[in-house]
């Protein structure tokens, strides 16, 4: 049964880790799982996010910023999740709607009511029926992702990383609180600890999940 599932967390959290974790304990029991993420997903989502991420675009405007992540979403929904929904996959994304709400409206504080409006216009009926919330303090999570950047040197994970940390607080704190007015939906699991702890976690709340059906 299509079931859609996004991941979401400040940088650091393990996302990337656990989606793949997670796939291959759905995949166990049976489901057909699609991985993808946002921004990004398919080619032209691909090229927005090259733009939203290169560190020499630090002149983009919170506006900007915004509509581009709506423009990625709509190309990505229209193209990979609905499809693969309508095809009966379990669809796995690296964030989704929630990011936009933490990232541009808890972090840079645009409106939260327009954000919530091209959200709806980018997304439509298309909402994530599970949100896992990876949550960690986020000096953590910061000082997780740059040793990561070290290590790997990867171009687009710059911008946002070089951001104050106080930013990466209110996007933290904006999880936390969207969780609490959607708690069905959004289920915070905890990110400290090794890679199989927090998988385990993760996994106990996708059976219970399935479950409901
Ligand atoms: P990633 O690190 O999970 O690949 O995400 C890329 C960056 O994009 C990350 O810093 C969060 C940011 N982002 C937003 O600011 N708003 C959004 O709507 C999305 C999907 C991501």
């Amino acid at each position: 049964m299509a079931h859609f599932i996004t991941f979401e967390g400040i940088e650091g959290s393990g996302k990337t880790t656990q989606i793949a974790l997670a796939a291959g304990f759905l995949r166990r029991l049976g489901y057909s799982v699609v991985i993808t993420r946002e921004p990004g997903g398919c080619p032209i989502a691909d090229s927005i996010r090259e733009i939203l991420l290169h560190p020499d675009n630090n002149a983009l405007v919170p506006r900007a910023e915004l509509l581009l992540y709506a423009a990625a979403r709509a190309q990505h929904v229209d193209q990979v999740i609905r499809p693969a929904l309508q095809d009966g996959h379990l669809v796995l994304c690296d964030r989704y709607t929630d990011a936009t709400l933490a990232y541009q409206g808890y972090g840079r504080g645009l409106d939260l009511n327009l954000i919530e409006q091209l959200n709806a216009l980018a997304c439509g009926d298309c909402r994530p029926d599970l949100t896992l919330v990876l949550d960690l303090p986020h000096d953590v999570g910061i000082a997780r992702a740059l040793q990561r950047n070290e290590i790997h040197d990867q171009v687009d994970e710059g911008r946002f990383e070089q951001e104050a940390l106080d930013f990466h607080r209110r996007v933290r704190n904006g999880y936390l609180e969207l969780a609490l007015k959607e708690p069905r939906r959004m289920q915070v699991i905890p990110a400290v600890g090794n890679a199989q702890q927090v998988a385990e976690r993760l996994s106990n709340c996708l059976e219970d999940f399935l479950g409901r059906d």
